[in-house]
């Protein structure tokens, strides 16, 4: 099957939906790749480089286009000035498409793609689940633009992102606050904290709360509860009297904050209108605002899609190619999980549209033309903590401590199995040997100390606790050898037999495990 890398031709777009990486990929399917000439010139691939991945490269577009079984693109079919034709036209029947589709603003556009009897798969329709995370092009073009905010941000911000105290004087760190801590949100607040900026962020979905925290910015909060946790990894809309009131936070902070950067959305709507003029007007003359959600009407009054305004000395950045203008980084992550999405059709040789699989049903939006969009809802993800915890999480410290010491009191439970505990020492005391109650009360509390410390320890700390426990399944085993070696009768012989086994397992296993925590993180060759 042969699968065509065609050149984008909306102006200015720089991306290419293969680099010579994903081609080697698709050709190790058994796919043939043709590409056509010039299709990675902007950002300086050669037709060499791409031919030397496997691929063949073709400069007639019309014979490009009607050899395909698969087309690979990044932007959605749109006129083709130089041939005077649509590109969803050039598409043979029964072809199949993969790129950018967005179906809910592209009607025309998906009535074209049924009429010519085509497949489509919508990278943008890929569902935000952990299986699918390989194929999910939105994430990854999300993070790109979340960072290059950041960049477009400091390029217009007359001041430094870092404080500095010179003998010139005292600079102030610049304080930023990222509206919607979704993938754009989270890189954004990534490369703000790495500039040293002080950060804030708020997003109306708890799960993000402590993701905001883990990145060093500050939770921001509004006094109502209302979870913003749709389907399918997205949010879902706001009511109106919880964004009134996000708005009234986002007014004082304008006052404040020097760098605000909006990507509030949820997928399909209109962005939701969070900065008024009023408030840019009340921002510092210097301040800068990037709108990611340009594109689909913008988060701020001012926002000009695609362009840079200034207002009362606010510089309001509303690019809408912010990934492009990461080209190479952006169509090789693009390209990658286009890839992994033809390696998820390719089966036995041939491609197969399995529409009982979610991934692909997801992102199937025509069917051998029929229209398939929208798919059905997925299941709720998790559900957000309960009102009572979250609200428990965000106390302040003081809080925590008296909440702490409130859980540690022991109930009456606990007080009669101390008390039984007691009697049954004094018991033990009265009738055993002088020399079995010293080894007796240090085996006691040994035991105590281990179930505390192993009890209280949070699971992001396991992995230090494990080195500790191996150190004293170290010291046990060197204990029972000892008691192997020497002593009289059997039974502490067989007791330092079980303990050089169990701690043995226990050294040998928490290697093992150190071993596969470490191969996560060692990068494949
Ligand atoms: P996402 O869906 O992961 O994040 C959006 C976040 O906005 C979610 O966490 C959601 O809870 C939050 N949100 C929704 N309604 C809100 C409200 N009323 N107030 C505050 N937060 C709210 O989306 P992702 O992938 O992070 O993209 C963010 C934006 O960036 C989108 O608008 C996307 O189109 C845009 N984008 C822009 C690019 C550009 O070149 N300008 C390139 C790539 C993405």
């Amino acid at each position: 099957m042969k699968v065509i890398i065609p050149k984008e031709i909306r102006p200015a777009e720089r991306r290419v939906a293969a680099t010579p990486q994903t081609v080697m990929r698709l050709c190790k399917l058994g796919l043939e790749v043709v590409v056509q000439a010039g299709a990675g010139a902007a950002m300086d691939l050669s037709d060499a480089a791409y031919q030397e991945a496997g691929a063949r490269i073709e400069s007639d577009v019309r014979a490009l286009w009607s050899q395909a079984g698969v087309v690979l693109k990044v932007r959605p079919p749109e006129e083709h000035h130089v041939l005077g034709m649509h590109e969803a036209d050039l598409l043979p029947e029964n072809s199949v498409l993969i790129s950018f589709v967005w179906p809910a603003q592209n009607r025309a556009l998906l009535d074209r793609l049924c009429a010519r009897k085509v497949t489509v798969l919508a990278m943008d329709c890929v569902p935000r689940i952990t299986r699918a995370q390989k194929m999910d092009a939105l994430s990854a073009m999300a993070n790109i633009a979340g960072y290059r905010a950041i960049v477009e941000a400091a390029s217009c911000y007359p001041r430094f992102f870092a404080g500095q105290i010179t003998a010139a004087g005292r600079v102030d760190p610049a304080k930023v606050l990222v509206i919607g801590a979704g993938v754009a949100g989270l890189a954004a607040i990534g490369a703000a904290r790495s500039l040293g900026a002080i950060v804030r962020a708020f997003d109306p979905r708890p799960a993000t709360r402590d993701q905001v925290k883990s990145m060093g910015a500050e939770y921001l909060e509004v006094g109502m509860h209302e979870s913003g946790e749709g389907a399918g990894g997205y949010a879902k809309e706001m009511s109106s009297a919880f964004v009134q009131a996000e708005m009234a936070l986002f007014a004082a902070q304008a006052m404040e904050v020097d760098i605000i950067v909006t990507t509030a959305l949820i997928p399909g709507k209109p962005a939701p209108r969070l900065i008024t003029a009023g408030m840019v007007e009340s921002m510092k003359p210097g301040s800068v605002i990037v709108d990611l959600a340009a594109e689909q009407g913008g988060n701020c009054a001012m926002t000009r899609p695609g362009e840079i305004a200034t207002h009362k000395g606010v510089t309001i950045i509303g690019f809408t190619d912010l990934p492009g203008r990461m080209a190479s980084l952006a169509s090789q992550l693009y390209g990658s999980t286009v890839a992994a999405l033809l390696e998820e059709l390719w089966n036995e040789a041939r491609l197969v549209i399995d529409t009982s699989d979610q991934v692909i049903r997801g992102a199937l939006v025509v069917h051998e033309g029929q229209l398939t969009w929208p798919p059905p809802p997925l299941p709720m993800a998790s559900p957000p903590p309960e009102p009572g915890v979250a609200v428990r999480a965000t106390r302040t410290e003081e809080h925590a401590g008296a909440e702490k010491a409130e859980e540690a009191r022991p109930g009456a439970g606990t007080a009669i199995w101390i008390v039984l505990a007691a009697v049954a020492m004094l018991a033990v005391g009265w009738w055993a040997p002088p020399s079995f109650m010293g080894h007796f009360t240090v085996f006691v509390l040994a035991c105590f100390v281990g179930w505390q410390v192993v009890w209280n320890v949070k699971p992001a700390l396991h992995t230090p606790l494990m080195s500790v426990t191996n150190a004293i399944s170290g010291i046990i085993l060197i204990g029972g050898i000892l008691q192997l070696g020497g002593g009289e009768g059997w039974a502490p012989k067989i007791l330092g037999a079980i303990a050089v086994l169990i701690a043995a397992i226990n050294i040998a296993g928490g290697f093992l495990i150190t071993q596969r925590m470490l191969a996560m993180f060692r990068r494949q060759s």
